[in-house]
């Protein structure tokens, strides 16, 4: 991993997020360069003895590996029927703490998680923090590969810009984890992330997009704090 000043921030927020758990803890873990910071952070907690007793379930490809490798048990779904904590990564973070997911096409599995999660811990350096949806990054939506056409035109007709997720290192479109493929939606506005996230998920094709509405419980937000990295806790309004 890399360990440029950037990832030193994503490091510390998914580190502080890796300290809020306790043993017999089911923890979601999710996906991308910051969340990937609190698995060995919990493998690490765990060959010391100072926890016991975590399940985990995994958001993708990316975060299933690494807690195989680091030897964290794994568990799937029928297994449980809640999870206690799960920790995840943002491309935007609105003041209210609606959020912009899916920078890594995650964003199904983590949408189900974060539901499941009793506090659902997002992890970010302070450039994700924007004032409004939609200023930097577009909305990521999983399609079924029969249906992109039609569904285009669909969010096309809702005043956003469809764009297929094309690979790196690979011809052709990215592919979900599901097998699916994904639109990257610009919107000029977000004025109510809530409604466009229901009319997103209300054509016929779509799986999840990357509007997550009234899901964080918190958002731990990492900055550099005369060069050294401190990390504070955003709430959602009126809780505290
Ligand atoms: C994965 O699909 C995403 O939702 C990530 O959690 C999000 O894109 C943030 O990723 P980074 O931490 O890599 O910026």
């Amino acid at each position: 991993m890399s360990s440029s000043p950037v990832d030193a921030l994503k490091r510390a927020a998914a580190e502080a997020a890796a300290s809020r758990v306790v043993s017999g803890m089911v923890v979601g873990l999710g996906t991308g360069s910051t969340a990937i910071h609190a698995v060995p952070a919990l493998a690490r907690r765990l060959r010391s003895g100072e926890l016991q007793d975590i399940r985990a379930v995994a958001t993708s490809y990316q975060s299933t590996m690494l807690a195989r490798e680091l030897g964290i048990r794994l568990v799937d779904l029928e297994e449980i029927e809640r999870i206690d904590i799960a920790i995840d990564g943002a491309d935007e973070v609105a003041p209210d703490l609606t959020l912009i997911k899916g920078g890594g096409g995650a964003q199904t599995r983590e949408k189900i998680i974060a539901a499941l999660a009793v506090d659902f811990t997002v992890v970010v350096d302070e450039a994700k923090l924007v004032d409004r949806l939609g200023s930097s990054r577009a909305v990521p939506v999983e399609v079924l590969p029969f249906a992109v056409a039609p569904v285009s035109r669909a969010i096309q007709r809702l005043g956003g810009q469809p764009e297929l997720r094309m690979a790196v290192k690979k011809a052709g479109p990215v592919v979900t984890d599901q097998g699916n493929l994904l639109l990257d939606v610009r919107f000029t506005e977000i004025s109510d992330p809530a409604r466009l996230e229901r009319d997103l998920k209300m054509i016929p094709g779509t799986l999840e997009n990357g509007l997550f509405v009234g899901l964080a419980r918190r958002v731990l937000v990492a900055s550099l704090d005369q060069g050294v990295p401190r990390v504070r806790e955003l709430l959602p309004p009126g809780t505290s």
